[in-house]
């Protein structure tokens, strides 16, 4: 019997390319379609791969034509929150329109698995923690509406066109492959784990904390850091789900576990061995205080059971990936 072929966009990313190492392990094949604006070649070392951007539609077209896709897995995006907000539009046309020409693609050539990242910033502030799923839906960012905005046409395009989605709305991601062959490089870098690696390995490097006054027991905003490879877990989980014919859905991917900035460095300080210097600075607009979600219902329904549940284990996997790097 044929391989199922799973379309994976933005598989050159971080998280894309950590599921298309997974599908691979398991049997899929995979066919990578990034425009490598923020992704890595080099981070496509499984399966087939499609240089092109999902505002082609004739070149989606064809890549639908070429491989006998049975599903997809939509990881690309626009993913700077902050940007999102001095630039709205480059993220409406990329994170939305661009999702709807590859819905379209999909609709016409009769391929119906769809599994979307989705994201904790759907929510907007948190009235309670931990954030089930049928929390209240405000975000406070372009990036967070986009998201919601994706969620909603699914939800449309399922009862219209007969789709079937699963929308994952991932906490923090964190970690890499423990094998070492891929993990978090973005560029510019925004996340909280690579960047306190960096100030470890570089003593001339500093990590910011922004913002000490939160209401938090230690002052410092709050946050569930989920490991990448247990994403990459959830989306096979997901996949299997739809396969098995169940109804479309949302889950939430978080550890549960609230996670501070000073712990992280502390933890990052005990896993490396290293001086990490920090700099305290005001707070970021826009920054709750806490976000923790609760992944229940995924863990419930779809039976996944996160691997890396103590922070330390999430850090050295990213702690040993930079140092390969730094080789
Ligand atoms: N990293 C996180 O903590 C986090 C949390 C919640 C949700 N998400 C979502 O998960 C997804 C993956 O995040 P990531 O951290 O791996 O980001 P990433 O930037 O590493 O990966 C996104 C990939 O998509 C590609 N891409 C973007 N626009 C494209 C287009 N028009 N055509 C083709 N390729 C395109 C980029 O080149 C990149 O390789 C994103 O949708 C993001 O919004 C991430």
């Amino acid at each position: 019997m044929k391989n199922k072929t799973i379309l994976i966009t933005g598989g050159a990313g971080y998280i894309g390319s950590h599921a298309n190492k997974m599908l691979y392990e398991k049997g899929y094949d995979t066919v990578v379609f990034d425009n490598l604006v923020y992704g890595h070649k080099k981070f496509v070392q499984w399966g087939e791969f499609v240089l092109g951007d999902l505002a082609d539609y004739d070149l989606l077209d064809m890549v639908f034509k070429h491989y006998s896709i049975d599903a997809v897995m939509h990881f690309a995006a626009y993913a700077y929150v902050g940007e999102s907000v001095t630039n709205p539009e480059k993220y409406y046309y990329n994170n939305v329109v661009n999702t709807l020409n590859l819905l379209k693609a999909m609709r016409m050539h009769d391929v119906n698995q769809f599994i979307f990242s989705s994201s904790c910033a759907t929510y907007g502030i948190p009235q309670k923690i931990p954030i089930p799923e049928d929390h209240p839906q405000m975000p406070i960012n372009p990036y967070g509406q986009c998201k919601l905005i994706v969620e909603n046409v699914l939800r449309d395009y399922a009862d219209a066109y007969n789709l079937k989605y699963v929308s994952l709305r991932y906490f923090n991601a964190a970690g890499a492959d423990p094998d070492g062959k891929i993990g978090e490089a973005h560029d510019p870098e925004t996340h909280l784990i690579p960047l306190i690696l960096d100030a470890a390995s570089d003593q001339n490097k500093h990590i910011s904390i922004f913002g000490t006054d939160y209401n938090t027991p230690d002052g410092t905003c709050i946050r569930d850091y989920i490991h990448v490879n247990d994403l990459a877990q959830a989306h096979i989980l997901a996949l299997n789900y739809l396969e098995s014919g169940a109804d479309s859905d949302v889950f939430n991917l978080g550890n549960g576990n609230g996670i501070s900035v000073k712990e992280m460095i502390e933890t990052a300080r005990q896993v490396t061995c290293k001086t990490i210097q920090t700099i305290e600075s005001p707070r970021r607009p826009g920054d709750p205080d806490s976000l923790v979600g609760s992944a229940s219902k995924a863990k419930k329904i779809l039976g996944w059971r996160p691997q890396y549940t103590a922070l330390k284990n999430i850090i050295e996997t990213a702690w040993h990936w930079k140092l390969k790097q730094l080789s």
